[in-house]
């Protein structure tokens, strides 16, 4: 069998990496958290104290990291990262530094480099349009900016953070609006991806919905 290649895009919060990862462990495939990598290289900047404005100074750090995936965990410079890159200060900086076309081109590669090994399914935002135009198979998870805020709000709360609903929610509008408006590669449903509005529904309904879609 050839490997398969499952592309699953959208926004902050729609749900792409909890149904990602379900979906992986059903199909018994590799999942890669794309935005993962972004966030390592986001973390890697704020631990350096680099202006993450500096785009020079952030490509030599890019340039310089080693990011790999190893039973679905990833891979910083050889050290495991969990919690430490999904901080509001990681978050709120991420889409700054994935906007960045050196740091995009050298994270892609090796994207492409897993998913022509192994068969995988990858959660991200450029995945169905960019990374993986011939992906077997290419979904689009959508939901309203308060779902998607709620979602977050509930996974902040639970990790102890004080937080406020609508600065979480204009966090989110503020990170889709980066995201899909750079110049490069930007967040955008592919022409042929499969839209999923996940908006009211739970995990099982969705990750249902997705596996209807796969035959293999
Ligand atoms: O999915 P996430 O919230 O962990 O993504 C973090 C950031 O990385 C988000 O602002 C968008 C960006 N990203 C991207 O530009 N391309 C990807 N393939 C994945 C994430």
């Amino acid at each position: 069998m050839n490997n398969l290649v499952i592309a699953v895009d959208g926004p902050a919060g729609a749900g792409k990496s909890t149904i990602a990862k379900i979906i992986a462990e059903k199909l018994n495939i590799n999942y890669i958290d794309t935005g993962a990598m972004y966030r390592a290289i986001t973390y890697k900047c704020l631990q350096n104290n680099i202006n993450i404005n500096n785009e020079d100074e952030v490509i030599k750090i890019a340039k310089n990291t080693e990011i790999d995936f190893r039973d679905n965990n990833i891979y910083l410079d050889k050290r495991v990262l969990k919690e430490e890159i999904r901080t509001m200060e990681v978050s709120n900086n991420v889409s700054n530094v994935a906007k960045i076309k050196e740091v995009r081109y050298l994270m892609v590669d090796v994207q492409r480099e897993i998913g022509t090994r192994n068969s995988v399914i990858l959660d991200g935002r450029d995945i169905g349009s960019y990374v993986f135009p011939n992906a077997d198979y290419k979904f689009f998870l959508v939901a309203t900016p308060e779902e998607r805020g709620n979602r977050r709000y509930k996974e902040l709360i639970n990790k102890g953070y004080e937080v406020n609903i609508d600065e979480i929610i204009n966090d989110i509008v503020k990170r889709d609006e980066i995201d899909s408006n750079r110049e490069f590669a930007p967040l955008v449903k592919a022409e042929d991806a499969i839209e999923i509005d996940t908006t009211g529904k739970d995990i099982n309904e969705v990750v249902e919905s997705v596996i209807s879609k796969i035959n293999i």
